[in-house]
C-alpha cells in the first residue's frame, strides 16, 4: 500500500496536514518504527518521501446493534433506529413482530454499548397515576435500580417503579435558564427531582410534591447524592398543598392530566408567578385547546393569564407532540 515516511519528530504535523488534504488512508493503523512514521495514503503527495509497505487494518466498531443482531431479514426495517438510556438501563420499544426476538436485540445493544448493563423492551403505555409502565426483561442483569446523569445532576431511580424521562433533559435546561436566582419554586409533579433538583441551584426554595411513595423515596435520596439543602420533598396529592405555597414559578410536568389541576396551579402562584405547562396536543391544533382551558380558569378565578412562550417539546405519538405553554398570571 502506498505510504508517506515521515521522521518521528514531524509525524503530528505530517499528520494534521494529511487530514487537510484528505489524503490520510482510513481504516488502517499507523506504522512505526525506531525513527520514522509510515502513514497510510490514498494517493501520491507532492514534498514527501512516498514508500510501497503493508498495514494493519483496523476493526471498526459497530456504531448501532443493528450492525450486529441477528433477526430474519423480513423483520430487519424493524428495528428501531433508536432506544432510551436511563443511567446503565437500555428501554427499547419493540414492535409486536420483534417481541420473539428480544433476547438476542437485547445482546446486541449490551456488545455495542458497552456502558449498558440492563435492556428491558417496554411492556406497556405510561399508565395510571404514577405515569408508570410495565417493563419485559431482554438480556443483562436482572436489575431495574439504575444512577442516571443529567444536566450535572445525579438521579437515582427505579426504572419500574417511577416515571422518568431522560428526553425531557433539554426542556429542564431549558426551564432552569429561565429561572431566576432565590425564586420559590413549586414542582407539582415532581418524581425523583429532575426539575427539582436543577432548579435548586438558583431557587430559594423548591416544594416538591408527589403522589408515589417510590418516587418520593428516591426524591429524598437523590436530594442527598446531590448535597441540595433548598428542596423540601412532599409525598401526597398536589390537591392537598395548593394554595398553601406562593410561588414565583410553578412546573407542571404531567401533560396527559395538567389541565386538571390548572386551579391548583395559579392558586400556588404569587401575582406575576409564571407557570411551566405542559399537555398532548395533535399536530394540527397544538396549543388553542389548552390555552382555552388555561384563560377559562384563569377568568373563573379571577386573575389574567399572559402567555409568555408556546413551543413544541418533543413528539409523543404519530402525528401527536408533547407541548409546553409557559404563562403569567396576573391576580
Ligand atoms: C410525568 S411524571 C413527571 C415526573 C418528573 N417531573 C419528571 O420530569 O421526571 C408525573 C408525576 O406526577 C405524579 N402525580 C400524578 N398525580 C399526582 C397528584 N395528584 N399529586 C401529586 N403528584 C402526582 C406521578 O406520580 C408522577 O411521578
Amino acid at each position: 500500500m502506498l505510504a508517506i515516511k515521515v521522521p518521528k519528530r514531524e509525524a503530528e504535523k505530517v499528520r494534521r496536514k494529511l487530514l487537510e488534504l484528505g489524503v490520510l488512508a482510513k481504516g488502517y493503523a499507523v506504522k512505526r518504527d525506531s525513527e520514522f512514521v509510515f502513514f497510510p495514503i490514498t494517493k501520491p503527495v507532492k514534498g514527501f518521501e512516498l514508500v510501497e509497505t503493508e498495514f494493519e487494518k483496523l476493526e471498526r466498531r459497530p456504531h448501532s446493534y443493528r450492525e450486529v443482531v441477528e433477526v430474519p431479514n423480513k423483520v430487519r426495517p424493524l428495528l428501531p433506529s433508536s432506544f432510551d438510556i436511563i443511567g446503565d438501563i437500555a428501554i427499547i420499544e419493540l414492535p409486536e413482530e420483534l417481541m420473539e426476538y428480544g433476547k438476542v436485540i437485547g445482546e446486541a445493544i449490551l456488545k455495542v454499548h458497552r456502558h449498558i448493563k440492563v435492556v428491558f423492551a417496554k411492556g406497556s403505555k405510561v399508565s395510571g397515576e404514577y405515569r408508570v409502565r410495565e417493563l419485559v426483561h431482554l438480556a443483562g442483569e436482572n436489575r431495574t435500580e439504575t444512577l442516571h446523569r443529567e444536566n450535572g445532576i445525579r438521579l437515582k431511580l427505579d426504572v419500574s417503579k417511577v416515571y422518568f424521562s431522560p428526553r425531557l433533559a433539554t426542556e429542564r435546561m431549558r426551564i432552569f435558564k429561565k429561572a431566576g436566582q432565590g425564586e420559590i419554586v413549586f414542582d407539582m409533579f415532581a418524581g425523583v427531582g429532575p426539575y427539582s433538583i436543577l432548579l435548586a441551584k438558583k431557587a430559594k426554595l423548591v416544594f416538591a410534591v408527589d403522589l408515589n411513595p417510590w418516587a418520593v423515596h428516591y426524591l429524598e435520596e437523590n436530594v442527598r447524592l446531590n448535597k441540595t439543602s433548598n428542596v423540601i420533598p412532599i409525598l401526597g396529592d398536589v390537591r392537598k398543598v395548593a394554595g398553601q405555597v406562593k410561588a414565583d414559578r410553578v412546573i407542571m410536568n404531567l401533560p396527559k392530566f395538567s389541565h386538571c389541576f390548572l386551579r391548583e396551579a395559579m392558586i400556588s402562584a404569587k401575582n406575576g408567578g409564571v407557570i411551566h405547562y405542559y399537555g398532548f396536543a395533535p399536530e394540527e391544533d397544538l396549543f388553542s385547546e389548552h390555552e382555552a382551558k388555561i384563560k377559562a380558569v384563569a377568568r373563573e378565578l379571577g386573575f389574567r393569564v399572559e402567555v409568555l412562550e408556546r413551543r413544541k417539546v418533543r413528539p409523543y405519538a404519530p402525528r401527536q407532540f408533547n407541548i409546553a405553554i409557559d404563562f403569567k398570571v396576573l391576580k
